[in-house]
């Protein structure tokens, strides 16, 4: 509580209070770190019961082990059916139907992820389970995100934002926006990043930015993290720079343990795990190959997710890499992971990846020491440069590796919500139904914000040339 800012604190209060609030601000204001006061101090003050949720995996782990994806927490599997459907099945798990109705205060965060069909159904399972009419059924919520980062998928190419639903104008009654940067302390980045938050990125920012095109980060023995924008890229830069090892591969794969389950289920739940969660299920690694903690191993030792290191051996009885990270070194042995069942099926893996690479969709909410950003003609995402590059602590962090004015882009219904223009949708006050969900609405998905990292459209030839030469063997035609 003590090292809470003024605007932190301020923020604690209205949770405190039980307001309904929208917690946001720029990337690295401590959005998330305020999460997890709430989390620990609320319980304690109140006696309430706070669930933590985010619209990824990745930015679930960020927050802590006890934060979920808002997917699974809510237990809606992909999300698809009714509230109606949904709800039923909901109720066949009891501790899930006891999930709903014992929660007071439920937190998402990086909400910008967040579709308004999503946002509605929720809203309409929380008012049937818990059988008020009240919005979600008078749960408080805690939405914590800066809609200028990355937003939700859209297949339709129409971007919907949580803040359009009228569910979100029946909560949300008091938005605080932090402005204190803590993630970055140099003044000129903080001007930098300002701007390319707002999608306007100065001459003087770019020719300063521009001096970090073509740095060298080979002769550092911690490297950059590579955060491009399309999965293919991402996987092809970590695969070539294991390839280019000299040792011999090792290759750990995933493990279910012993399970009272039904086999189908637990194959099943066993193939979502490995698609949503953050291991790798078939991990290949090398002596040399860097690599990142994805779990909290020892909070204090700083070993927790997002931690970079690198390979630097395996132990000889159990195979188990060694990692050298920044200030440790130790032996990786597998970790677990469950499922929302109950008992949960678990699923054991090494929790590293290969850290070469990572798509910019996954890095959001992270905090990185040094990152080599695309932040070129390839950012096909309003936000998504602007999340590149505010990961990293300092301009000596940031190497890039390919930038255009144009990639900075900031969605001109979100600039008119944060220059408060946007006129939101009118709705009843409440104890009263919710408006009926407005036809654009409909055409909205449930997807995993996790979806949202394909580039809709080709790469022109100069950036596979410029990626085979940066990152030799990456694409070649
Ligand atoms: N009150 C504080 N005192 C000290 N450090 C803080 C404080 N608040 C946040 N930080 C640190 O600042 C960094 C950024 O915080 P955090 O990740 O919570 O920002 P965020 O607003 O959630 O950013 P993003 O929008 O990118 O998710 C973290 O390293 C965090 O530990
Ligand atoms: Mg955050």
């Amino acid at each position: 509580m003590e090292s809470l800012s003024r605007e932190q604190k301020e923020a604690f209060d209205a949770v405190l209070e039980g307001e309904s609030i929208f917690l946001t601000g720029p990337g690295g204001t401590g959005k998330s770190f305020l999460i997890q006061t709430i989390m620990e101090e609320i319980p304690k003050l109140t006696g309430k019961t706070v669930a933590v949720t985010a619209m990824t995996g990745c930015a679930a782990l960020l927050i802590g082990k006890f934060a979920k994806t808002l997917h699974g927490w809510a237990g809606i599997g992909l999300g698809r059916g009714t509230a109606q459907s949904l709800s039923q099945n909901i109720r066949k798990i009891p501790p899930l139907a006891k999930r709903w109705r014992e929660t007071n205060i439920l937190i998402i965060d990086e909400v910008s992820m967040l579709t308004p069909l999503l946002l509605e159904t929720l809203d309409e399972i929380a008012k049937i389970l818990r059988r008020s009419q009240r919005p979600f059924g008078g749960m408080q919520i805690v939405f914590v995100g800066d809609f200028l980062q990355l937003p939700p998928i859209s297949k339709d190419k129409v971007t919907r934002f949580a803040f359009e639903s009228p569910v979100w104008t029946s909560l949300v009654k008091r938005t605080i926006h932090l402005k204190q940067i803590f993630r970055q302390k140099d003044s000129t980045f903080q001007t930098i990043l300002d701007e390319a938050r707002k999608g306007s990125l100065s001459k003087e920012s770019l020719t300063i930015l521009e001096t970090r095109i073509n740095q060298d980060y080979k002769k550092e023995k911690i490297q950059p993290t590579i955060l491009f924008t399309r999965r293919v890229d991402v996987e092809e830069i970590n695969t070539s720079h294991l390839d280019k090892l000299p040792g011999i591969a090792k290759t750990f794969s995933a493990v279910t343990g012993p399970s009272k389950h039904p086999p189908s289920e637990i194959l099943a739940t066993s193939e979502k795990m490995d698609k949503d969660g953050m291991y790798v299920p078939i991990l290949t690694l090398k002596e040399g190959a860097q690599v990142m903690l994805v779990a909290n191993l020892d909070m204090e030792k700083g070993l927790c997710n997002g931690s970079r290191g690198v390979v630097v051996g395996f132990q000889e009885t159990t195979n188990w890499p060694i990692v050298e990270f920044k200030y440790e070194t130790r032996v990786i042995e597998p970790h677990t992971w469950e499922s929302d069942h109950t008992p949960p099926i678990v699923r054991s893996q090494i929790p590293l990846r290969l850290a070469y690479a990572l798509t910019i969709h996954k890095s959001q909410g992270a905090t990185l020491d040094c990152a080599l950003v695309d932040i070129g003609p390839s950012v096909f995402e309003y936000g998504q440069a602007y999340v590149a590059l505010s990961r990293v602590r300092n301009l000596e962090g940031l190497y890039i590796f390919d930038i255009c004015p144009r990639a900075f882009r900031a969605h001109p219904l979100v600039k008119s919500f944060y220059d408060g223009t946007y006129i939101p949708p009118q709705v009843e006050e409440t104890n009263k139904d919710i408006p009926s969900v407005s036809a654009p609405f409909k055409k909205g998905i449930y997807g995993f914000a996790d979806d949202n990292e394909e580039a809709p459209k080709e790469e022109p030839k100069t950036k596979q040339t410029k990626l085979n030469s940066y990152f030799p063997g990456v694409g070649r035609n």
